[in-house]
């Protein structure tokens, strides 16, 4: 009896702080996790984390670009995010002669940065909630639109008046499905260059087959500067604007990382659904998953023949490749882990739960009582028109020429009338979409894929019943559509003869295609979005409920690509029976992965002499190995690539890239058995920095405590 009940006392005791692991936190809101936070080992305050009224941490977190996230390092504006996330920057300045993504980058001095117009890096400059002001005026029995537009008035002046006499951006955000709102005011800069990036084999290690998996190797991280003009103050790139001088900057930690420690995320996750109902979860476990997983499985096994067989190709294509092969593995990964967990059926007792609450109250009747017959009615009409959706999109608009026209389609609009300066605009858009589309372009990759992509459309769409025959439109097409025939395309734009392009109108891809999009704009896509306009009204209702019904819970909102913290523990997990998972990695597993014959487990000659020499300076652990990446329970997801990843005392230790598989059903359901975050582990990308590249001047710019 005394045991049990000590049994059952230590039951409770490992429970209760477990409380960490699932949730993304608001960083405003804090101090309700501070006790949690510090319980399972945090040594620092929420104020050190956010405040308003000194420098915290939040101040060396950024937005990178608009789905990543990146952190400051240094006082002078040094930034370190993904490489994954660079990748496009990275790309941008390579060319056959400086190939910068396959050989590197570093730049030796500040001059030899590089620039990068257009693109912007957002720092949180402070966030509240505006909730009352927002929905000042806002009636009950108000109809949803009517609602909107006084939501919509609202928020466009709160936004104004925010800002006025400052550079600052406001962005009003809705949380709880739109139960809630709040204000941000943003510093937005506008002179971002690249620092550095590692070779692909080391920063893309692995590649499409290692991704989202456990465990891994990639060096996944790469370097920017941010400038600012003389004043401090975001300003377009010149060569005189000087290195941005933030509030605060990370300090780095190089101590050994253990299991148990204690680790934050701070960044920008990108969206998650957990208040969503079962039917919600079955229609993406039953449709809309499974329809994209096959079309990819499919579109990647062609893509995949030819990247194989040609040098070129794989140049084209390695990245369209990895955009595809990245969501398909996630849903495969999401689908596995929404059977396991039973997510309908959980979410099915909730709403029996959800039932029961509301039977002998009459104000919940009342308030709540149609909601879920309305769900299911929604979402059994929404079932055939997602699907159309998915096949639209995933079929038909997946093919390569396809989507190029689409792009192109202002030409078809040109007519004697177009005054100069549209016509201008248009026929320069058009010049260099034709330039980016067949840098990268194969036809006959693509006439493959036409022809599996036109034939899953077809046969699937409901609105397609007139089978045609897709090979012979594709003879027909490719042999014959100016859209695949680049120097008369651009001949003819470059024309400027408006005559001339208005024949593109009769153009046989145009002919075939057009209707379809027709179909889509004019029908499809109405009905898919009246739909989700019901559903999130239902949500903003269903949301409030399942916090009023649980009043105890400690919520917190899905992500929505604003700043949150996440924080859980550094620990190994057990994906299957029998298997039992480390929670780190070492360069050991790039040498057992290392195989010169396939592209993504090349090792660099650089890499193995170091290897072969441990010459891995200071940045070795205390038994002397080159720790990799590591994994812990901090939920995650997309967005929060390149965030920091903190230890008990507010130190970096690594940068957020990935998810494992087992656990990528944590945007709908988190599970703290497998729900692991993959951080690459600072001392690697200070080691690359350092040893491989020869870039020890960025490591004498940081703050490394020992
Ligand atoms: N899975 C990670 C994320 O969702 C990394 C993706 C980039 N890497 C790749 N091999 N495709 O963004
Ligand atoms: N790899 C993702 C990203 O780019 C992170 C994740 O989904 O866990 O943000």
């Amino acid at each position: 009896m005394k045991r049990l009940f000590l049994f059952i006392t230590t039951i409770i005791i490992f429970i209760i702080p477990s409380q960490a692991d699932e949730g993304m936190w608001l960083p405003y809101l804090l101090q309700l996790n501070e006790k949690d936070m510090q319980a399972n080992g945090m040594k620092i305050s929420a104020e050190d984390i956010y405040s308003i009224n000194h420098g915290s941490l939040k101040d060396a977190v950024v937005l990178f670009g608009s789905g990543c996230t990146g952190e400051i390092v240094s006082d002078q504006g040094l930034l370190l995010t993904n490489h994954h996330c660079g990748y496009g920057r990275i790309q941008a300045h390579s060319t056959l002669e400086h190939d910068y993504l396959t050989n590197g980058f570093w730049a030796m001095n500040k001059n030899e940065e590089l620039p990068n117009p257009g693109f912007t890096v957002t720092l949180l400059v402070s966030m509240k909630d505006v909730t009352r002001e927002v929905l000042e005026g806002v009636k009950d029995n108000m109809s949803e639109s009517e609602r909107q537009s006084i939501i919509n008035k609202n928020i466009n002046k709160i936004k104004e008046t925010a800002v006025i006499g400052t550079h600052y951006q406001a962005r009003i955000t809705p949380i709880y499905n739109n139960n809630q709102y709040l204000l941000f005011i943003n510093e937005v800069f506008t002179d971002i260059r690249l620092v550095g990036a590692p070779p692909s084999n080391i920063g893309k290690f692995g590649g499409d087959t290692d991704n989202w998996m456990w465990p891994r190797h990639t060096g996944d991280f790469s370097v920017f500067r941010i400038y600012t003009g003389k004043d401090g103050k975001p300003a377009p790139y010149s060569k005189d604007n000087i290195p941005y001088r933030p509030k605060r900057h990370l300090k780095i930690s190089l101590k050994d990382i253990n299991e148990g420690d204690f680790t934050f995320v701070f960044g920008y996750p990108g969206s998650t659904q957990q208040f969503i109902p079962s039917y919600a979860v079955e229609l993406i476990k039953d449709q809309t998953d499974p329809i994209a997983i096959d079309l990819r499985t499919k579109r990647l096994d062609i893509i995949k023949r030819y990247i194989n067989n040609d040098r070129l190709t794989r140049i084209q294509y390695a990245s369209k490749a990895a955009g595809i092969s990245n969501g398909w593995k996630k849903w495969i990964g999401e689908l596995q882990g929404l059977d396991r967990l039973n997510t309908v059926k959980n979410k099915q007792n909730i709403e029996a739960q959800f039932l029961t609450w509301i039977q002998n109250d009459p104000s919940r009747q009342q308030k709540y009582g149609t909601l879920l017959d309305q769900y299911k009615n929604l979402y059994a009409q929404l079932q055939p028109v997602a699907k159309e959706n998915s096949y639209f999109m995933e079929a038909f608009y997946s093919i390569e020429i396809v989507e190029f026209m689409w792009k192109l389609k202002s030409l078809l609009t040109l007519n004697p009338n177009t005054p100069d300066a549209d016509k201008e605009r248009i026929l320069k858009n058009a010049a260099n979409n034709i330039k980016s589309f067949f840098k990268d372009y194969n036809s006959k990759l693509d006439k493959e894929i036409f022809i599996l992509l036109a034939n899953e459309y077809f046969q699937h769409s409901q609105y397609t019943r007139n089978k045609i025959d897709v090979e012979k439109t594709a003879d027909r097409i490719f042999s014959r559509s100016l859209f695949l025939q680049q120097e008369k395309l651009e001949q003819l734009v470059a024309s400027g003869n408006v005559k001339a392009l208005q024949k593109l109108n009769n153009d046989v891809l145009v002919k075939f295609a057009m209707p379809y999009f027709d179909l889509y704009i004019d029908s499809v896509s109405p009905q898919y979005q009246a739909l989700n306009k019901q559903i999130t009204s239902l949500n903003r209702i269903w949301t409030q409920a399942l916090m009023e019904m649980q009043p105890d819970k400690q919520f917190y909102p899905d992500a929505n690509l604003t700043l949150r913290v996440a924080y859980g523990k550094v620990a190994g997990f057990e994906p299957q029976d029998g298997v039992k998972y480390k929670h780190y990695t070492t360069i050991e597993g790039i040498m057992q992965k290392e195989n010169p014959d396939i592209y993504d487990y090349v090792v660099e000659p650089r890499l193995k002499e170091l290897y072969n020499n441990k010459d891995y300076g200071r940045y070795a652990n205390s038994k002397g190995e080159m720790p990799v990446a590591f994994i812990a329970t901090n939920h995650t997801t997309g967005g929060n690539s390149g965030s920091p990843v903190l230890n008990a005392y507010g130190e970096l230790i690594g940068l957020n890239f990935d998810r494992c598989w087992e656990g990528t059903m944590s945007d709908i359901q988190y599970d703290p058995q497998v729900c692991r975050n993959i951080t690459l582990d600072i001392r690697y990308c200070l080691f690359i920095i350092d040893k491989f590249a020869g870039a020890g001047h960025l490591i004498e710019e940081m703050d490394i405590v020992n």
